[in-house]
């Protein structure tokens, strides 16, 4: 993630807290109550989420600085013999490399036909279990990922927590090089603002499938579902940065404590499972 931008607002340098719901205080595993640290309170909620893993379980191990947490957590687990049979498969090059230092056993890039479980990470969360990824530049393989797997599980920090996708972050979409300028176009004229993402050497980013992201300021988002049909029609654009009806749960941590929302997939409700 060092050289990856993380694109937020105008002259905002961090995303400030919203609220999906009354906060109601949840409770920590394994931690102390008060004034944790933006990272602290994403290893936290990573590390929840490796609960959830079993022996035999093919895992999609997420991208970002909070999915990395659960990936040391799943090594941890598996250095211990806690998790036999495990397999995982990973959303980027970068999550790759520290899979394999870290000695967990990785599935090439063919993938699995079916993942079990991922734990993923989010740069916003809406009340519908709605998403905004792509902050890390992995959301085209994040999102087959995701719709590989069995169970999606998203893990943040509260400050993800938003009313309206689009309200604390600017929604990344990915472009083939060919004809990227169309693409600029087409997305000026649905008043996205667009941005090509650069590194910290000014050079564009390029992301694993060799393409490139244009950040999109369209400010809270009415119909995430008609943008995104709407982007996906367009040639040239092989992917956006919205995750609609893929999340299976979230784990959002903050300074009250833990909470786990799930979204039934057939009716698409939300409900705050008890936190053990
Ligand atoms: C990468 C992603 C990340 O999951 C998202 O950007 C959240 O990252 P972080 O946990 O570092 O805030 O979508 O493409």
């Amino acid at each position: 993630m060092a050289d990856t931008p993380r694109p937020l607002p105008e002259g905002q340098d961090s995303a400030p807290a919203a609220e999906i719901s009354p906060v109601r205080p949840g409770k920590w595993h394994n931690a102390p109550m008060r004034s944790l640290d933006r990272d602290s309170l994403k290893h936290a909620a990573a590390v929840y989420a490796v609960r959830f893993l079993e022996p035999g379980t093919i895992v999609g191990l997420g991208t970002g600085s909070t999915a990395i947490h659960a990936v040391r957590e799943i090594a941890r687990r598996h250095a211990a013999g806690e998790l036999p049979g495990l397999r995982c498969f990973a959303t980027s090059s970068e999550v790759a490399r520290a899979a394999e230092a870290a000695g967990l056993p990785l599935i090439d890039a063919e993938g699995p036909a079916v993942i079990d479980l991922t734990i993923d990470g989010a740069d916003e969360v809406d009340p519908r279990l709605n998403l905004i990824k792509g902050g890390g530049g992995a959301l085209l393989h994040e999102k087959i990922v995701a719709q590989a797997s069995k169970r999606e599980i998203i893990v943040v920090d509260e400050a993800k927590i938003s009313p309206q996708l689009g309200t604390l972050y600017r929604l990344p979409v990915e472009v083939i090089p060919f004809g990227r300028a169309g693409q600029w176009h087409f997305l000026h004229e649905l008043g996205g603002n667009p941005v090509l993402r650069t590194k910290e050497d000014g050079q564009p980013y390029i992301t694993d499938e060799g393409n490139f992201i244009y950040d999109c300021a369209f400010g809270p988002i009415a119909d995430p579902e008609e943008l995104g049909a709407e982007l996906h029609a367009r040639s040239g654009i092989v992917e956006h940065g919205l995750f609609l009806g893929m999340a299976d749960d979230v784990i959002v941590a903050g300074q009250n404590g833990l909470r786990h929302l799930r979204r039934d997939p057939v009716t698409g409700q939300v409900r705050e499972v008890a936190v053990e």
